[in-house]
């Protein structure tokens, strides 16, 4: 798996501590900053960031800001990405199981680096459970392919 991770200024605390975590399970990553000594805008990095994840040249991605939402909002406006903003373990553990999430988001003024950590793990080590989710999933996916559609003019 290829994980790519990034955040703004507001994230730095949890994507180092996540960053730890993803060497310890030797997982592959690269990180996409912000190197931020200067407030950044969380769309600037959540909007290339999730292009990549949906282009395929990442599996997965940790988004991270002050709250999450920026970074989820941002990051669901990408056709393919199904962001997940997750506060607890158990979320973090059905999103995967039941959304098949290939985008996480944390927020650093929300939870704190131990909880982000527990998160992460969990979130990068649960396998989507398939079957009556992938068809709810599709739904999503056939929604997203209808708007390309219409916005080519091919309906
Ligand atoms: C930055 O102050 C903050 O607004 C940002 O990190 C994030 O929380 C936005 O959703």
């Amino acid at each position: 798996m290829k994980v790519l991770i990034t955040g703004d200024h507001a994230g730095m605390t949890i994507r180092n501590e996540v960053i730890k975590l993803l060497d310890e399970l030797n997982i592959e990553y690269e990180d996409a900053g912000c190197s931020c000594e200067h407030s950044v805008d969380y769309p600037d990095y959540a909007l290339p960031a999730a292009e990549q994840v949906a282009s395929g040249e990442f599996d997965r991605g940790i988004f991270i800001c002050g709250t999450g939402i920026g970074m989820s909002i941002s990051a669901n406006k990408v056709r393919g990405i199904r962001c997940a903003l997750v506060s607890d373990v158990y979320s973090a553990e059905l999103t995967r199981r039941h959304n098949d999430s290939n985008v996480l988001a944390l927020g650093e003024r929300v939870i704190g680096p131990g909880l982000a950590r527990e998160i992460a793990r969990t979130w990068l080590e649960t396998e989507f459970d398939g079957g009556r989710h992938a068809d709810r999933i599709e739904k999503v996916t056939a929604y997203e392919t209808h708007q390309s559609k219409q916005e080519a003019g091919e309906l």
